[in-house]
C-alpha cells in the first residue's frame, strides 16, 4: 500500500509540474491553434443556440401561454427544427472539412528537415531522430523538437494499437501494428508538454506517457549533437553491475556492451525529464524503485523484478544511469 501511495504522490507532483502543459486549449503548435479556434467557435455557437432555446422556452412558459394555430406551429418546427439545424450543421461540417487538410499536412518523405520515428510498445515509446544531416539518434520516452520547424513523425506499433498525442501541439494519430502512419507537427512556442497514449492498449495504458520538449532550434541542434555521442555514467561500479546483472540483454547503452533492444534505450537516461515512460520524476530513488519492482509501478511491464539484488547494487546502477546525461 505504501508503495502505491508514494507512487500516486509522485505522479501528482509530476502532474502539477506539467499543469497547463497538456491542454488542447493552450496551443503551442500550428495544428493545435486551429483545433482550439474550431473548439471556441463551436462552444460559443452552442452557447448562443442554448441560450436562444432557453429564452424561447421561458417566454412560452411564463409570458405567452396561448396555443398556436397548427399552421404557425408547423412553420416554427420547419424553420427552427429542420432548416436551422441543417444549415448550422452543414456550415460547421464545411468549416471542419476545410480545416482538415491544414491539420494533416502529410509531409512527403524527405520534405521535412527532421523526421522522428516513434514506435509504441507496451508501455513505452521507442524514439529515433532522423535529421536531414547526421546519424540517426536513438532515445526513448521523450520527444524533443525544434520550434518553428516542421517535423514529420513516423508512427508505428510493435504490439497493439497505441495513439500518439501531444495535446498542445496538435491532433492525435493511431499507431497500428503492421502500418506506418505519418503526422506532421509545427511547434510555435518552446515548452515542456505531456504526451499521453490516447488509445487503450492494456493494463498500464494510463501509465504510458512521454514528455515532449519544444526547444529553440539552436538549443535543439546542440542537444541532438550531444545525444549522438555516448555519455559517461556516474561511478564505474554501477556500469559494471549493470552489465553483470544482465541489464544489457534488454537495454541499449551507447558506448558500452549493453546492446539489448527489447527495452527502452538508456544511453542518455539522465538527461530525460521523467522515467518509466512519463510517470515518475527522474530521480535516483525513482530509478532504483523501478529496477527493484517495476511491476508495482507499472503493472504489466515486461521488465522482471530485480529486488533479489543487494540494495547497494541497485543504488549503484541507478546512480550510474542517472549520470548518463
Ligand atoms: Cu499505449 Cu495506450
Amino acid at each position: 500500500m505504501g508503495q502505491y501511495f508514494s507512487l500516486s504522490a509522485a505522479s501528482l507532483s509530476l502532474a502539477s509540474g506539467f499543469a497547463g502543459a497538456r491542454s488542447v486549449l493552450e496551443p503551442a503548435g500550428a495544428e493545435a491553434q486551429q483545433i482550439a479556434i474550431l473548439f471556441w467557435i463551436m462552444l460559443s455557437g452552442g452557447a448562443v443556440i442554448w441560450l436562444g432555446v432557453l429564452g424561447v422556452l421561458l417566454h412560452s412558459a411564463l409570458f405567452n401561454r396561448r396555443r398556436l394555430a397548427e399552421k404557425s406551429a408547423s412553420r416554427i418546427i420547419l424553420w427552427g427544427g429542420v432548416v436551422f439545424p441543417s444549415v448550422t450543421l452543414c456550415v460547421l461540417l464545411a468549416y471542419a472539412l476545410w480545416l482538415m487538410p491544414g491539420l494533416r499536412p502529410f509531409a512527403q518523405a524527405g520534405a521535412a528537415g527532421l523526421r522522428i520515428e516513434i514506435t509504441g510498445r507496451q508501455f513505452w515509446w521507442e524514439v529515433v531522430y532522423r535529421p536531414a544531416q547526421g546519424p540517426p539518434v536513438a532515445s526513448a520516452n521523450e520527444v524533443r523538437l525544434p520550434v518553428g520547424e516542421r517535423v514529420e513523425f513516423t508512427l508505428k506499433s510493435a504490439d497493439v494499437i497505441h495513439s500518439f498525442w501531444i495535446p498542445p501541439l496538435g491532433g492525435k494519430m493511431d499507431m497500428i501494428p503492421g502500418r506506418t502512419n505519418r503526422l506532421s507537427l509545427l511547434a510555435t512556442k518552446p515548452g515542456i508538454f505531456r504526451g499521453p497514449c490516447a488509445e487503450y492498449c492494456g493494463t498500464s495504458h494510463a501509465l504510458m506517457a512521454f514528455s515532449a520538449v519544444a526547444m529553440e532550434p539552436e538549443a535543439f541542434r546542440s542537444w541532438l549533437a550531444a545525444q549522438a555521442i555516448p555519455a559517461e555514467g556516474a561511478g564505474a561500479s554501477g556500469g559494471a553491475l549493470f552489465l553483470r546483472h544482465g541489464c544489457g540483454s534488454c537495454h541499449f547503452v551507447a558506448g558500452t556492451d549493453a546492446r539489448g533492444l527489447i527495452g527502452p534505450d538508456l544511453s542518455h537516461l539522465g538527461s530525460r525529464a521523467t522515467v518509466g515512460a512519463g510517470i515518475l520524476p527522474n530521480t535516483e530513488d525513482a530509478v532504483a524503485r523501478f529496477i527493484a519492482r517495476s511491476e508495482l509501478i507499472k503493472p504489466g511491464s515486461r521488465m522482471p523484478a530485480f529486488d533479489m539484488l543487494p540494495p547497494d547494487d541497485i543504488r549503484a546502477i541507478a546512480a550510474w544511469l542517472r549520470g548518463l546525461q
